[in-house]
């Protein structure tokens, strides 16, 4: 096999009988995928079809995974509360997370004898690495007796220190459903000013940002509400305040996907990380999806290949220590348990 010059992994041939077996999924990708590119991810995902069987694995895949890794590999696909639960009911000997470091940690936390895998471990996050447990513990003491939110966006060193996560999809039901009158809600100052909005509960935020949403401004939305008159502009809670009041509709990932579903707009702007409208635009071909393009670097880092590498050698796999895990476990389990 061929090696890629400074890089520990072959190329793989796209042979007549890659090309076959994967044709039927090369028509579904075209409009998303150009057919230049097709021969290089063709014998990768026909390789990791082949390998997820033999380690009976799973790969679940976040909304901004490129779509050849989205619609091509993937078992399991959503936002982070969709790839929470499903990973949790998930009967698999081996889980391989398309996501972020932050996922495949939560994978682990509820699979705690199975193999979880993250392709990339440089795969992380501005939100994650905004806050530390250490903080979370000074917050505490600054405000004794409020209950801890967070974000699953996190690290599980922070969740340990937390009451109940939460993610974007139910950030309100998750803080209504404690009752009380105020809670420290972290690590996004965006996401806690969003639910300050629509609850009564005083929510007591921490600044931190995710590096690609604080990126866009009321200013876009205008710009491209001229540009293409009737576009519906869909945004995601990560967001800075008035790019959410300027949009149509604000949701989690998922929501966003659903809310577009059900309304089919002749044309959108979704307001996140633009390989979500690949994902969305090769179901939806009626659509048109018009996007800035705003990529997540740390999304970005998953390939097709770390996939496949991922399940040849079984690494890199994610450890936690057993008593963050079990301390870490239990504000996901508490989310979890909330319908
Ligand atoms: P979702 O849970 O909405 O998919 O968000 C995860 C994320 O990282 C958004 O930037
Ligand atoms: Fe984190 Fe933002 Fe990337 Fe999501 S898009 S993983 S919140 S940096």
């Amino acid at each position: 096999m061929p090696h890629a010059p400074g890089r520990d992994t072959e190329i793989l041939a796209y042979t007549p009988q890659v090309a076959a077996r994967t044709a039927a999924l090369r028509d579904r990708l075209a409009a998303v995928v150009p057919d230049e590119e097709w021969p290089a991810h063709a014998p990768e995902i026909d390789a990791i079809l082949r390998l997820k069987q033999q380690r009976d694995a799973v790969v679940l895949a976040h909304n901004y995974m490129t779509p050849e890794i989205f619609h091509g590999v993937s078992d399991i696909r959503g936002d982070s509360l969709a790839l929470a639960r499903e990973a949790a009911k998930s009967e698999a000997a081996v889980l391989v997370v398309a996501g972020v470091h932050f996922m495949a940690e939560t994978a682990k936390l509820v699979n705690p004898d199975k193999t979880v895998l993250i392709p990339d471990r440089r795969a992380g996050c501005s939100l994650a690495e905004s806050i530390t447990a250490a903080d979370v513990r000074a917050l505490r003491a600054a405000h004794p007796g409020v209950p801890v939110v967070t974000y699953v966006n996190t690290s599980a060193a922070v969740k340990a220190e937390s009451d109940i996560c939460c993610t974007s999809g139910n950030s309100v039901r998750i803080v209504e459903s404690l009752g009380v009158p105020r809670v420290i809600m972290l690590p996004d100052r965006f996401l806690a000013d969003y639910v300050a909005r629509r609850t009564a509960v005083e929510i007591i935020p921490w600044p931190g940002q995710c590096e690609v949403h604080e990126r866009f401004t009321e200013e876009d939305i205008h710009t491209m509400r001229r540009a293409v008159p009737g576009v519906a502009v869909v945004a995601h809670p990560e967001c800075p305040r008035d790019v959410l009041e300027a949009a149509d509709h604000v949701g989690s990932t998922a929501g966003m996907i659903d809310w577009l579903k059900r309304e089919r707009p002749a044309s959108v702007f979704l307001v996140t990380e633009c390989s979500m409208s690949d994902n969305v635009a090769a179901e939806m071909p009626e659509t048109r999806f018009v996007r800035p393009c705003t990529l997540c670097p740390h999304m970005k880092r998953i390939t097709l290949t770390g996939i496949r590498r991922a399940l040849e050698t079984l690494s890199p796999s994610v450890d936690l220590d057993a008593e963050t895990a079990a301390r870490a476990r239990v504000p996901v389990e508490r989310m979890l348990a909330v319908r």
